[in-house]
C-alpha cells in the first residue's frame, strides 16, 4: 500500500450457533462469520484516525497517541480508540464506516468494526493475531472482559462453514453447514442494557467454580458441578460443562446431517442459558418457544451474551420469513 491509496477493509458480523459463555473459560464455541458486515474505506496519513458514518451523528476523531479509549466520545469512537491504542499505527487514517449490521443487536457490530479498522490501519498477521489484538481493543473500549469468540469468528470466517473453536488452544476446525439448512437471526426487540455488568459477574462466577473444580473445559460430566457448595456457582458450572458437550454434539451432527440431534442441542442450550446461567429474559424465552414450536424449525436459542439481543434459528429452507437470513461467510479482508 502506498500513501494516499484508497483502502477498503471488510469485517463481518457473527452469529453463534452454539457454545455460549464458554469462551472465557477456554471452552468450545461454534460461531460463523455472516454476510452482514462493516466496511471501512479511506486513505492512510496524518496523525489522527478520522471516521464518519451515515449511522452516527458525530464523527470519531482519535489521535494516534490516545491514552484512554474508554473515555473517547461519541460512544462508537471508543472502539476506534481501542484499536488505535492496541495497534499504535505509524500513520492515521481518514475515511468512512458503513455497515449492513444492526448495531448493538448481538451480532458483534463492534467486533466487525474493530477487525475491519485494524486491517485498514495496516495490521498484518494471522486471523488469530488479529482476533487477539481486537479482543484487547474491545475490552479496553468497553470495560467488559469479553472472550475471543466474536473477534475470532469475524477474523477467521470460512464461507459455507461454522467454526469449531477451541478457545484454549485457539485451534479452528471449519464445520460445513449443509445446503438444506437455513440460518435466521431474529431480534427480540430488547436492547442488551445489562449485558456488560452481568457478563463480568458471570465470568467471575465461572472463575470461582474453577478454583474448586479445576478448568471446566476439562470436565465432561455436568454432575461434576455437584461438588460445589454454592447453588449459584453449581448452576453456572453446570451450564459451562454441559454447553461444551453440546458444542461437540452439534459439531459432529451438523455435517452428518443429523438435524434432530442439532435441534435437541440448540433447545437444550437455551434451557441451560435460561435456568443455569440465567442470562435469558422472558422476552427471549417467549420468542425462542414460539420459534421452536413453528413448522420447519430445527432449533432456536438466544445467541450472544443474552439479556436481550437476538435469537438464532436453524430451519428447513423457507420455514421462516422473519428476521435476517444469514449465510456463513469469509472472514475479514482487505478488498482491492
Ligand atoms: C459476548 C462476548 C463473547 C462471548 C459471548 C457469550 O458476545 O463478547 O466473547 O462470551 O458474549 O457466548
Amino acid at each position: 500500500m502506498t500513501d494516499g491509496e484508497r483502502i477498503t477493509a471488510v469485517g463481518p458480523g457473527r452469529v453463534n450457533l452454539i457454545g455460549e459463555h464458554t469462551d472465557s473459560s477456554g471452552g468450545l464455541v461454534l460461531p460463523l462469520a455472516i454476510d452482514l458486515a462493516t466496511t471501512v474505506t479511506g486513505t492512510r496519513g496524518g496523525d489522527e484516525v478520522v471516521l464518519v458514518s451515515p449511522d452516527e451523528e458525530h464523527p470519531a476523531v482519535v489521535p494516534l497517541d490516545v491514552a484512554d479509549p474508554a473515555a473517547a466520545s461519541p460512544g462508537w469512537a471508543r472502539y476506534v480508540a481501542g484499536v488505535v491504542a492496541q495497534l499504535r499505527p505509524a500513520e492515521g487514517f481518514v475515511g468512512e464506516v458503513a455497515t449492513t449490521l444492526p448495531i448493538g443487536a448481538g451480532l458483534s457490530s463492534s467486533a466487525a468494526l474493530e477487525v475491519a479498522l485494524a486491517l485498514a490501519l495496516g495490521f498484518e498477521g494471522s486471523p488469530t493475531d488479529l482476533a487477539r489484538i481486537t479482543q484487547l481493543a474491545e475490552q479496553q473500549a468497553s470495560g467488559v472482559p469479553c472472550g475471543i469468540m466474536d473477534q475470532l469468528a469475524s477474523a477467521a470466517g470460512v464461507a459455507g462453514h461454522a467454526l469449531l473453536i477451541d478457545c484454549h488452544t485457539l485451534d479452528i476446525t471449519p464445520i460445513a453447514v449443509p445446503d438444506d439448512v437455513e440460518i435466521r437471526v431474529i431480534h427480540s426487540g430488547q436492547t442488551r442494557e445489562l449485558a456488560g455488568s452481568a457478563y463480568a459477574e458471570r465470568t467471575e462466577s465461572v472463575a470461582a467454580a474453577e478454583e474448586v473444580l479445576g478448568p471446566l473445559r476439562l470436565l465432561t460430566d455436568p454432575d461434576a458441578a455437584d461438588a460445589l457448595d454454592d447453588p449459584v456457582l453449581r448452576r453456572r458450572a453446570r451450564h459451562v460443562i454441559s454447553e461444551n458437550e453440546r458444542v461437540r454434539a452439534v459439531a459432529a451432527a451438523l455435517p452428518a446431517g443429523d438435524l434432530t440431534a442439532v435441534g435437541e442441542a440448540l433447545v437444550a442450550s437455551h434451557v441451560s442459558l435460561r435456568d443455569d446461567f440465567e442470562v435469558s429474559t422472558p422476552v427471549l424465552d417467549a420468542l425462542v418457544d414460539r420459534l421452536n414450536a413453528a413448522d420447519g424449525v430445527i432449533g432456536a436459542r438466544l445467541t450472544g451474551a443474552g439479556f436481550g439481543g437476538c435469537v438464532v434459528a436453524l430451519t428447513e429452507p423457507g420455514a421462516l420469513d422473519e428476521g435476517w437470513p444469514v449465510r456463513a461467510s469469509a472472514g475479514a479482508r482487505l478488498e482491492a
